[in-house]
């Protein structure tokens, strides 16, 4: 117990659960929408302008050294059909060949980098793809990260001057997804039931080391 005027208030202030302040609490709805999307409402076409927002945010991230070594090549629904048959969607649900015929995302990112990838560009990616999936749910739409493609057709069809390191299909999302409580020993793998797709993440508890 300390003695001090000041002392005492910061044991107090120590010891306060944390507030829910106005931000966390938006930054933490943004999060829990911001899911993995795999199937899209093919009757909403993602604009120009929505993607050139969602890619402004890498006006604002970090990047290591500052680098800034990520460019990005917006797709629209005119050019989707270059990248939907070189992409892998739901590999842990193989038998659902997702995404269902006429669910297909119209839109995408292709995240290129201008240097070979190494430890930081993929960390500058990791935040970067982030970033920009938050942006897309902040605007009502969904998103996911798709790093099972192929390279190289990808790069051909867009005649790109770049590596392409991670792809991002954005559009308005028709799935129904729930996360699930996990230790960090069960089963991570993601899994439908009755119409809802459901992502195990491992708790808090078990996420910290102790
Ligand atoms: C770097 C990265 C690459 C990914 N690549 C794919 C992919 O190729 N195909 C796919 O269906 N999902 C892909 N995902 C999505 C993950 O499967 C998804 O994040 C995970 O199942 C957890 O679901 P959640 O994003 O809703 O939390 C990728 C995610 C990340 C971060």
């Amino acid at each position: 117990m300390a003695d001090d005027y000041l002392g005492r208030k910061m044991e107090e202030y120590m010891s306060r659960p944390a507030k829910q302040h106005r931000s966390n609490a938006s930054l933490a709805r943004l999060l829990a929408k911001n899911r993995s999307h795999r199937g899209y409402d093919a009757s909403f076409k993602v604009r120009a302008d929505q993607l050139r927002r969602i890619i402004e945010v890498n006006t604002l991230t970090p990047s290591a050294c500052n680098r800034q070594p990520l460019r990005f090549r917006p797709v629209l629904a005119d050019e989707a059909h270059k990248v939907l048959p070189h992409i892998r969607l739901g590999g842990a649900l193989p038998d659902l060949h997702l995404p269902q015929k006429g669910c297909e995302p119209n839109a995408f990112i292709i995240i290129c980098s201008t240097v070979p990838e190494d430890h930081y560009v993929d960390i500058d990616l990791g935040i970067s793809a982030q970033s920009m999936l938050l942006q897309a749910v902040e605007m009502g739409l969904n998103g996911i990260c798709i790093g099972a493609f192929d390279h190289a057709r990808i790069r051909e069809e867009f005649a790109l001057p770049y590596e392409p390191c991670l792809l991002l299909a954005i559009g308005r999302g028709t799935e129904v997804i729930r996360t699930i409580e996990i230790g960090a020993e069960d089963d991570h793998t993601y899994f439908r039931k009755d119409g809802v797709h459901y992502v195990p993440k491992v708790r808090t508890d078990e996420l910290i080391i102790k």
